[in-house]
């Protein structure tokens, strides 16, 4: 595991900034809440856990001002705070779940709360850490040797808390010499996948073959590929998996090729609340990141654009959803729930 983007340091939280990778890797130092709140919605720190984690850093600079300022009340003055942290980004619960576990750890604190939420927020940093490499363990369980993956958008160190989802399963079945080749493609448009996921690997000294998303199918009709291996935003109650657009049409066409698909997110990442995808919020972002590419207008001019950056791949094109809690099986309702029990 060679990359940590999140670190309390100095009496504030430093994120890499992944909007400049990987070109250049450049830490940002803060100490506010409001400014945090701006880091996850401006994508200085992106992917689900990734964000969980920050959002629960951000809850204790939140605190630690509130309770200078106030202490007899900060509990209360926090909480336009913690409503304005919770909105920074809509389809990722583990934005919303880690707002609650701090939540529930500051009822009950006596006095000045710094010490104990920040004792929160780094176990929650390290327990993402842990599931990731009990994840890549279980997934890399499922692959066969000489089988090549490839993966969507950024699901690694970058996007978790490290060692990463999709990419801790790729790292361990690397690891035990399971794996011919790894494909990422690019993710348009903030390319996660050319810019995050290759530089990653390859830091790690793993191969990795970029290809256009437009390349997946025909990748898959060449037999080149056995298995795809994504992360996921918000898991449904159902076992339909919010990820970054375009994880949708790789499960149909996994399908139709009898590629395997399989989907890898702590239990932190699966929303109970909800009964299916449908009800799953798509967050959907300015055209500008499909018209313009950087700073420099690339579509036709007049033209506009449609920017969800998220799908949902129905349960049933779905062959394994694995958790830290263990792997569930062409997953449905009553195998996520038995599943979640352990939690
Ligand atoms: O828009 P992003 O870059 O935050 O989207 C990230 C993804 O969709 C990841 O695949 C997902 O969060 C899983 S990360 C372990």
């Amino acid at each position: 595991m060679s990359v940590i983007p999140i670190r309390w340091h100095d009496g504030g939280l430093k994120l890499i900034d992944q909007r400049l990778l990987p070109g250049e890797s450049t830490e940002i130092h803060y100490d506010s809440v409001a400014a945090v709140a701006d880091a996850i919605r401006d994508m200085v720190v992106r992917g689900a856990p990734a964000i969980g984690i920050t959002a629960a850093f951000g809850v204790v600079l939140a605190a630690r001002a509130h309770y200078a300022e106030n202490p007899d009340n900060w509990r209360e003055s926090i909480k336009d705070d913690l409503t304005m942290l919770a909105g920074a980004r809509p389809t990722a619960i583990n934005l919303l779940w880690a707002i609650e576990r701090m939540r529930n750890c500051f009822a009950d604190i006596e006095g000045d709360p710094l010490e104990s939420l920040l004792a929160e927020a780094k176990a929650i940093h390290a327990e993402d850490i842990a599931a990731n490499q009990r994840m890549g363990e279980l997934g890399a369980g499922l692959i066969e040797s000489g089988s090549s993956i490839l993966t969507h958008c950024n699901a690694g160190a970058l996007a978790t808390g490290g060692y990463g989802t999709a990419l801790g399963v790729i790292r361990s079945a690397v690891m035990a010499g399971k794996v011919e080749q790894v494909f990422a493609d690019e993710t348009r448009p903030w390319l996660q996948g050319a810019r995050l996921t290759a530089w990653e690997l390859l830091q790690d000294g793993i191969p990795v073959s970029l290809i256009a998303e437009g390349a997946a199918s025909w990748l898959m009709h060449q037999g080149k590929v056995q298995w795809i291996v994504v992360g996921s935003d918000r898991i449904a109650a159902n076992g339909d998996v919010a990820n970054k657009i375009g994880t949708y049409q790789l499960a149909v066409s996994a399908r139709h090729h009898g590629v395997k698909f399989m989907v890898v997110a702590p239990t932190s990442t699966v929303d109970m609340q909800v009964a299916s995808g449908a009800e799953i919020p798509i967050e959907t972002r300015t055209a500008d990141e499909l018209l313009k590419c950087g700073d420099k207008t690339v579509a036709a001019a007049g033209a506009s654009a449609w920017n969800p950056v998220f799908d949902v791949t129905p349960a049933a094109l779905v062959d394994a959803i694995v958790t830290e809690q263990g792997v569930v099986e062409k997953p449905d309702r009553e195998k996520m729930l038995a599943m979640m029990q352990n939690v």
